[in-house]
């Protein structure tokens, strides 16, 4: 068994794939899907998208320094890939998709709708790192789908069916296999068993 060396790359995956919608200064709307992309802090919570200077998305962001980060379902894959491929400057992706621009609380860009989270961001840096673009940018507002939260108001996206993106496929998240600290977390005692190892 050996590994095979690669040359330098992007190889972190599996990663998100979200659609990042925005409005330009005459009110239009656009949606462009990253996957460059990530969350960078806690407090203040903030998130990054990475962007090509050449996308017609990035001089939208640039100027209103705002976007709505948009998660993605299995319902949404063939969406989020449309807008991937098409451009904002052919195409309008909302009517195209039927999506549904919903009305943000703190920004200009819309929401769609038909994602079941939603980030409101307010962008507070630009790094122009080479062939793309980082925008770091503040989360002030986040929308939920209630349909995926439990009697105890936990939240449960696992429902949604949400996707990653890996070496250019879309997958389906898998089954969960542990929970945040289980690693280190006293196994209840099976009444009058051994304990396990
Ligand atoms: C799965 C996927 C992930 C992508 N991730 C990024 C990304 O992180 N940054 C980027 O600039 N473009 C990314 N793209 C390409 C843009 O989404 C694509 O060029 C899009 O058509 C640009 O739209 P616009 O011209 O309306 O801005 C990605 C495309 C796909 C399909």
């Amino acid at each position: 068994m050996g590994k095979e060396i690669w040359k330098p790359g992007n190889m972190l995956y599996p990663l998100p794939v979200v659609m990042v919608s925005m409005a330009d200064r005459d009110g239009n709307y656009n949606i462009i899907t990253i996957a460059w992309a990530g969350t960078v802090c806690t407090d203040p919570p903030m998130v990054s998208i990475s962007v090509r200077p050449e996308r017609y998305s990035y001089s939208i962001l640039r100027e209103t320094g705002e976007f709505v980060v948009n998660l993605t379902t299995r319902h949404l894959a063939r969406a989020a890939d449309y807008c991937g491929v098409k451009s904002g400057r052919d195409v309008d992706k909302f009517q195209t998709l039927r999506l549904t621009p919903v009305e943000a609380l703190r920004v200009k860009a819309p929401l769609i709708g038909e994602s079941p989270v939603n980030l409101e961001c307010q962008v507070k840096q630009v790094l122009e790192l080479g062939s793309h673009s980082l925008f770091l940018a503040e989360i002030v507002a986040v929308h939920a789908e209630d349909a995926y939260l439990d009697e105890q108001r936990r939240f449960h996206l696992e429902k949604a069916e949400p996707i990653v993106y890996s070496h250019g496929a879309y997958l389906l998240c898998g089954e969960q296999i542990g929970t945040f600290g289980y690693s280190v977390r006293r196994k209840p005692r099976k009444k009058g068993g051994k304990s396990g190892n």
